[in-house]
């Protein structure tokens, strides 16, 4: 029983002791791997071309948070995702951040400064801010905790419409969601029924002049929606972490537009010594046969 690494060189020698220490068996590298049938697990952004390659594969483990970037598993090969405090941490904390900067009108205020003008706007309590999370996983979760306790006036949407003490819709209920977003964010997996799920439709049902919060995959926003929602003024600002496609082509119109604040997918990054940790723990699951930690339901995809 194997691990095969196929994650960031940089995370390397952090997991190989972690690996050594745990008595397990991690692989570096494709080229390093002298019997394939010893490999029972592949820890990777990029799976490989061939998976048919290991005979004995039982689980692929994303390093990130997300699966949608990975290939349908071949029968009996199980997907799992990374669990990580941290990463659930470091969403959170950028959603607190964009939340803070849209709601006192950052975009704005960056470009008065460009223009070296000094203009005052009205300030809204935060309190008198609806916000709008789409999408009550551990992260939307965490992220709506954190903004009540700043004073938004926080509801969720989610599949189940259930788990936590704040408010939460369901699909079916999915416009009284976005007539109360004055600044919706989307902390959705990406799945089938997902993409593209930002677009005219949706911006239209927001009250007018709602900002955008972006954290979740780059295929969920329409970006020639989004153009037309900013230019009506249906929507006021956004603030995006993810773009389709990725990096931005350089002479995109998001970069020069001053209602939009975007940074380059840097949300969130995997810390080395968690991701190992979740790793080593996904191999006891293997050898006891006890269920996957962050196993992915394939069906729905997330
Ligand atoms: C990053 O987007 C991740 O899925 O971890």
């Amino acid at each position: 029983m194997a691990m095969l690494f196929l994650s960031t060189p940089a995370r390397l020698p952090v997991w190989k002791p972690m690996f050594d220490a745990a008595g397990e068996t991690l692989i570096a590298g494709e080229d390093a791997v002298s019997d394939p049938a010893q490999v029972t697990a592949i820890a990777c952004w990029t799976p490989p071309a061939d998976l048919s390659r290991y005979p004995n594969l039982r689980v692929v483990l994303s390093v990130g948070a997300g699966v949608d970037h990975l290939p349908p598993m071949p029968p009996g090969v199980a997907l799992a995702r990374t669990l990580a405090p941290g990463i659930e941490a470091m969403v959170r904390d950028w959603v607190v951040m964009a939340t803070l900067m849209l709601h006192r009108d950052m975009p704005q205020y960056l470009e008065q400064g460009r223009a070296r003008l000094w203009q005052s706007h009205p300030v809204q309590l935060a309190s008198a801010r609806r916000v709008g999370i789409m999408g009550m996983g551990r992260i939307g979760a965490l992220v709506a905790q954190s903004l009540s306790a700043l004073g938004f006036d926080v509801a969720g949407l989610s599949r189940s419409g259930q788990g936590t003490d704040i408010q939460t819709f369901t699909a079916a209920s999915m416009d009284a969601f976005l007539e109360r977003s004055d600044l919706l964010v989307c902390l959705l997996p990406l799945t089938a029924e997902t993409r593209g799920i930002l677009g005219a439709r949706t911006f239209a049902a927001l009250p007018r002049g709602a900002r955008l919060i972006h954290a979740g995959r780059g295929a969920h926003l329409d970006l020639q929606a989004l153009r037309t929602a900013l230019d009506s003024g249906q929507l006021g600002s956004a603030m995006l972490d993810v773009t389709e496609p990725e990096p931005l082509p350089q002479d995109h119109w998001l970069w020069d537009d001053p209602r939009v604040i975007l940074t380059p997918h840097i949300a969130a990054q995997t810390d080395a010594t968690e991701g190992a940790r979740h790793a080593l723990a996904v191999m006891r699951a293997l050898n006891r046969d006890t269920p996957l930690p962050g196993l992915v339901d394939q069906a729905k995809g997330y």
